[in-house]
């Protein structure tokens, strides 16, 4: 693959091991992230060929200069993958902070937005591109106390729509990515503060565990492939079949594995 792949979020989790398994397929990373010293960190340690950002996608000029960025270095932008993210508050809607709120859709749905609309001027005028979004079960399922999340979980799916509509006929791919829970930093803060809950987790997946960021990885290199290439606009749960299941029950019965340390060696 001798694609130029952007990633924002690529300091962490899945914006990491997607960075991990684009790099191992030849493609050249640029990971762009709050963190600009793991993000170049991280970008070293995958080779010289590959570039660490520090930028918010929240901030309209940081966005410019992320991409502007990566062309300088590059000269085209490939595939971008909008995995920057935080988790909800998990507080009683009537407790929610409206700052935190907004902070939350800044980040997720705007910065998804904004980072979209740069790269894909650049996409069009190659006349070829893939855009991956990062949605969520929270996009599709009503998860209590995560109104902000879940908000722009689902307008991020919906956005992919209307822009894989939009950029289709100018060889530009918009498609998400809908996780379930998946052993990343992020899930991990929330299972280690009690706010999620590992073991009812596994009980209500059908695959009876957790997903690892490598799960989402791989759906990336799919979809960013000549091998979807008709596909566009749509969100792939990668969740072990979590949004499958609807029964009055647990989706699985068997033995739950000790999850050692809570690592992932992804992580
Ligand atoms: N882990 C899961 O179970 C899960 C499930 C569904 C969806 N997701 C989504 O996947 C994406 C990645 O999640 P993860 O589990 O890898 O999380 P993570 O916390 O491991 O990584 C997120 C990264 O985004 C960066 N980031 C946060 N705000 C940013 C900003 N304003 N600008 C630039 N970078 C910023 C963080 O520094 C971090 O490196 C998120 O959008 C998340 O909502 C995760």
């Amino acid at each position: 693959m001798n694609k130029v792949v952007l990633i924002t979020g690529g300091a962490s989790g899945i914006g990491w091991a997607a960075a991990q398994g684009f790099a191992a397929e030849g493609a050249r990373v640029a990971i762009a992230d709050l963190q600009v010293n793991t993000a170049q960190q991280h970008a070293m340690s995958l080779g010289a060929e590959h570039l660490g950002l520090g930028g918010d996608v929240s901030d309209e000029e940081q966005v410019a200069m992320l991409l502007e960025r990566t062309l300088d270095r590059y000269g085209r932008i490939d595939v971008l993958i909008n995995s920057a993210g935080i988790p909800d508050s998990f507080a009683p809607t009537v407790e929610q902070d409206v700052a935190a709120f907004r902070r939350l859709i800044d980040i997720h749905l705007t910065g998804s937005y904004m980072m979209s609309k740069g790269a894909a001027k650049t996409m069009l005028h190659q006349g070829k591109g893939a855009i991956i979004n990062l949605s969520s079960i929270a996009g599709v399922l009503g998860l209590p106390l995560r109104n902000a999340y879940s908000a722009a979980k689902a307008g991020i799916s919906m956005m992919t729509r209307t822009m894989g509509c939009e950029w289709a006929a100018g060889g530009v791919r918009v498609n998400a990515i809908a996780p379930g829970y998946m052993l990343t930093p992020f899930s991990r803060k929330l299972i280690s503060e009690g706010k999620l809950d590992a073991d009812r987790l596994r009980r209500r997946t059908p695959a009876g565990r957790l997903g690892t960021a490598r799960h989402i990885a791989d759906a990336m290199l799919f979809l960013a492939s000549d091998r979807a290439e008709f596909i566009t606009g749509v969100t792939l749960p990668v969740d072990g079949g979590y949004m499958a299941f609807g029964a009055a029950s647990d989706a699985y019965g068997g033995p739950l594995d000790a999850i050692v340390g809570m690592t992932d060696e992804l992580q």
